[in-house]
């Protein structure tokens, strides 16, 4: 069995993109019963970014209720808080003092962040080591990211095989699995959907916000009611055909060629799709945060099992360092 091992941000509630391009996918992967999966909220990661206690908690149980929601089998997944398990930042800096400096200012991500931000703190500049020291410290086989952290995943097989090459085998190198068919999810305004760009549909949100998100934040172009319009290059129709059947998208597309279809139309039936297409979904989020005891359980179930590991594997690095 291929022990899978992946982190997941939690620096809001999941959108759209998040869920369809990445949480769904790694669901599947995680219940699929050939791989031992560990799945885990990296909230250490988030306070290089956030420093309010509520938001940092709330967030927390925010992503977690929404792997709930979306259907991980918890029992089968080790699924827990990384802050649970705080031996990954005792690993962290044994391998940041096996780093070269240098090649830590050549990751791309603290410079995408040090522009972006205000913040620029040193946690953000060793992140990629507390990220080696998640995936090193569960001897994780296979790590799925996006291909914006391949880089990280680099850093983590170097610095892997340095521990390796220094001290005689002890760590399992990593390999990665990139996500092939990433999905492109357009934002409202067109560009990816993203938190930083500010353009996100939040699914969990009642029917009214939506309405107000989609009508106000959906681009379309001037073309009159009456007039074809070409689905292809419209934001509502994309959105629409990621969440609906094939034979509802195409209706769609239709109308819209056809004319006589507006755009105030197409962002109803989107509208519709997103309520109703996920109300299960909705309910057992909305269900899962006014009844936190439940994620706490799950969660802390997940944290005795990952701490078996993580004590396993550290006192194998300690032992080889001298401690
Ligand atoms: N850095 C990852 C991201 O931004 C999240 C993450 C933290 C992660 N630790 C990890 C992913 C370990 C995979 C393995 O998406």
């Amino acid at each position: 069995m291929a022990r899978i091992l992946t982190g997941i941000q939690s620096t809001g509630t999941p959108h759209l993109g998040n869920i369809l391009g990445a949480i769904k996918p790694a669901i599947e992967l995680a219940n699929d019963p050939i791989n031992d999966s560990y799945l885990f909220i990296a909230d250490l990661h988030s306070f290089t970014q956030i420093k309010d206690c509520e938001r940092l908690k709330n967030n927390t149980y925010a992503v977690a209720a929404t792997w709930m929601a979306f259907g991980l089998d918890t029992s089968r997944s080790v699924f827990y808080r990384q802050s649970d398990v705080p031996e990954v930042t005792e690993l962290a800096w044994y391998l940041q003092c096996l780093f070269p400096y240098s090649r830590m200012t050549l990751a791309h991500s603290f410079k995408d962040k040090s522009d972006r931000l205000e913040d620029v703190n040193a946690g953000l500049f060793s992140y990629p080591m507390l990220m080696a020291a998640d995936i090193l410290l569960y001897d994780a086989d296979k790590v799925p990211v996006g291909k914006d952290q391949m880089q990280h995943l680099e850093m983590t097989r170097d610095v892997a095989s340095r521990f390796n090459h220094k001290f005689g085998d002890t760590l399992v190198l990593p390999e990665v699995l990139t996500r092939e068919s990433t999905m492109y999810i357009p934002g409202t305004d067109g560009h990816k959907m993203s938190k930083s760009h500010d353009n996100t549909l939040n699914i969990f949100d009642d029917a009214e916000t939506l309405k107000k998100v989609i009508n106000k934040q959906i681009v379309t172009d001037a073309t009159p009611l009456e007039e074809p319009k070409n689905p292809d290059s419209a934001v509502v129709y994309n959105l629409y055909k990621l969440i609906t059947s094939e034979s509802d998208a195409q209706k769609m597309a239709a109308s819209l060629r056809a004319g006589g279809y507006g755009w105030g139309h197409a962002k109803k039936a989107l509208l519709e799709a997103l309520v109703d297409g996920f109300a299960s979904e909705r309910a057992s989020f909305n269900e899962l945060m006014s009844n936190r005891e439940e994620i706490d359980f799950a969660l802390a179930q997940g944290a005795d099992r990952a701490r078996v590991v993580a004590s396993e594997v550290l006192s194998r690095v300690r032992g080889k360092i001298g401690y």
